[in-house]
């Protein structure tokens, strides 16, 4: 029960690394809000969960909404202790100048404006609190990158920095900020970073993996269980690699 006692919202919570990153918070003993533009699987979820489990339909890259969960989750659990920015999105694989507008305003608006309005919906109360956890998934693109994913890359490169920015400024009053990056994973995301799905283009990618697979949900709950978690409290503005070795 590594996480008795706190209340954690998880965007983009009811699929994938999300979802992987619930369980392992509920089963920590946290209570959680899962977070989601698909609401209907949100609340299934939660549903299914039991208790401790909240669901809150959201679009994480519109402020009103964004304000909307943070109401929620406060007026449920009383107080946010953590705040996973998990949601995300992207382009498929296209060359860096063919990609639409549409589609980098999308992958802009979910993979980094948001971090900036959870943050602005969530951090003064925190700082009321003297004390809180935010854990942006971001990912080894943005360490990394593969060419044809240019502007996910950066959306990702500029995650890692928002990350160390307001890990610096807020540590005097008690909020930790870290991130992690996550490798290739098996989620409802991988075609979209694959372009196709098929054993050839699988073993490309995992010959780029020295640990020989993809990662998990399961792995991305471990890894944010500790940063999230007490043990991790003189941890802050790190950029933990979760993905075999990939970076090395
Ligand atoms: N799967 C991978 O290979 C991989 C690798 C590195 C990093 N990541 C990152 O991990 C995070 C989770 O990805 P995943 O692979 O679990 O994807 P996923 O598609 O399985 O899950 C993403 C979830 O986010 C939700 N979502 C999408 N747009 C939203 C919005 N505007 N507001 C609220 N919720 C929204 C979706 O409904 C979905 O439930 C993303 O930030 C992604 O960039 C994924």
């Amino acid at each position: 029960m590594r996480l008795a006692g706190k209340c954690a919202i998880v965007t983009g919570g009811a699929s994938g690394f999300g979802l992987g990153i619930v369980d392992k918070f509920l089963a920590e003993g946290a209570r959680v809000m899962i977070a989601d533009i698909n609401g209907d699987g949100a609340a299934a979820l939660a549903a299914e969960r039991g208790d401790a489990a909240h669901a809150q339909q959201v679009d994480v890259g519109h402020a009103a909404s964004v304000s909307a969960m943070a109401e929620a989750a406060i007026e449920a659990f009383g107080q946010v202790d953590i705040l996973i920015n998990n949601a995300g999105v992207t382009h498929l694989p296209t060359p860096l100048d063919e990609v639409s507008e549409e589609d980098f305003d999308r992958v802009f608006n979910v993979n980094m404006k948001s971090v900036y309005l959870t943050a602005r919906a969530l951090v003064p109360h925190m700082k009321a609190n003297g004390s809180g956890a935010i854990l942006n998934v971001a990912s080894t693109a943005g360490v990394s990158p593969r060419p044809n994913l240019n502007w996910y890359n950066a959306s990702k490169g500029w995650m890692i920095t928002a990350t160390k920015a307001m890990a610096v400024e807020l540590a005097p009053k008690g909020i930790r900020v870290n991130a992690i990056n996550p490798v290739a994973g098996e989620t409802p995301l991988l075609k979209s970073f694959m372009g196709e799905d098929t054993p050839e283009v699988r073993a490309k990618f995992i010959s780029t993996i020295p640990i020989g697979r993809f990662s998990t949900p399961e792995d991305m709950g471990n890894a944010a269980c500790y940063l999230c978690s007490d043990e991790a409290s003189m941890v802050t503005g790190v950029a933990m690699e979760v993905d075999g070795g990939r970076c090395i």
